[in-house]
C-alpha cells in the first residue's frame, strides 16, 4: 500500500521545491551588482576612504586612477592581491593608499583632491571591470 500511495505523495512537494529552487535562482541576481564607487564629501584635511562596493571574485590587481578614464599618465597606483604589494604611479601625491578590498585612503585630503576616480579591477582571468566616484572636498 505505501509503495504505492508515496509516489502520488511526493509529487506535489517536488514541484513546491523546484518552485522554490527558480525563485531562489530568481531572487539572487541581485548578487551579480555592478561595481561601483561610493562617491563621497570630506572635509579638508581628514583622512578619507573612497569605498569600492560589489567586488567582483577572483581577483589579481586594482588600479586607480586620477580622472573619470583609465588614463595611464593618471595612475596614482596599482595594489597586486596576491602578494598585497602596492606600487605607486605617476598621479601619486605620497599621501594614497590602496587597502586589500580595493578602497582607496587618502591621508589629509586637499582641495586639490576634488575629483573623479577610476577604479579598474583585473580578474584573474584577465578580464577587467570599471567604476568611478566622485571625491568633494569642502573648507570647514
Ligand atoms: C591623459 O592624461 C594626460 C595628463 O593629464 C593628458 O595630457 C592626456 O590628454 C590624457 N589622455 C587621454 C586619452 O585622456
Ligand atoms: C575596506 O577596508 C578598509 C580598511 O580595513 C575599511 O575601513 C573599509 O570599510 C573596507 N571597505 C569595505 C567596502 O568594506
Ligand atoms: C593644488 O594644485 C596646484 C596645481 O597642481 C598646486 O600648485 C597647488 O600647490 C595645489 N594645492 C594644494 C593645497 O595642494
Amino acid at each position: 500500500m505505501e509503495s504505492l500511495s508515496a509516489p502520488a505523495h511526493r509529487r506535489v512537494p517536488l514541484q513546491g521545491l523546484l518552485l522554490a529552487v527558480s525563485l531562489l535562482t530568481f531572487g539572487s541576481l541581485p548578487s551579480t551588482a555592478q561595481l561601483t564607487v561610493a562617491s563621497t564629501n570630506a572635509a579638508e584635511g581628514k583622512d578619507v576612504l573612497l569605498l569600492v562596493l560589489n567586488l567582483p571574485e577572483s581577483l589579481f590587481s586594482y588600479n586607480w586612477f586620477r580622472g573619470k578614464s583609465a588614463n595611464s599618465s593618471r595612475r596614482i597606483g596599482t595594489f597586486l592581491t596576491e602578494t598585497q604589494k602596492f606600487t605607486r604611479g605617476p598621479a601619486h601625491s605620497g599621501r594614497e593608499r590602496i587597502y586589500p578590498n580595493g578602497s582607496l585612503l587618502f591621508q589629509k585630503v586637499t582641495l586639490n583632491d576634488t575629483e573623479y576616480y577610476t577604479i579598474v579591477v583585473t580578474k584573474k582571468d584577465g578580464l577587467t571591470e570599471e567604476a568611478t566616484g566622485q571625491l568633494r572636498v569642502y573648507r570647514e
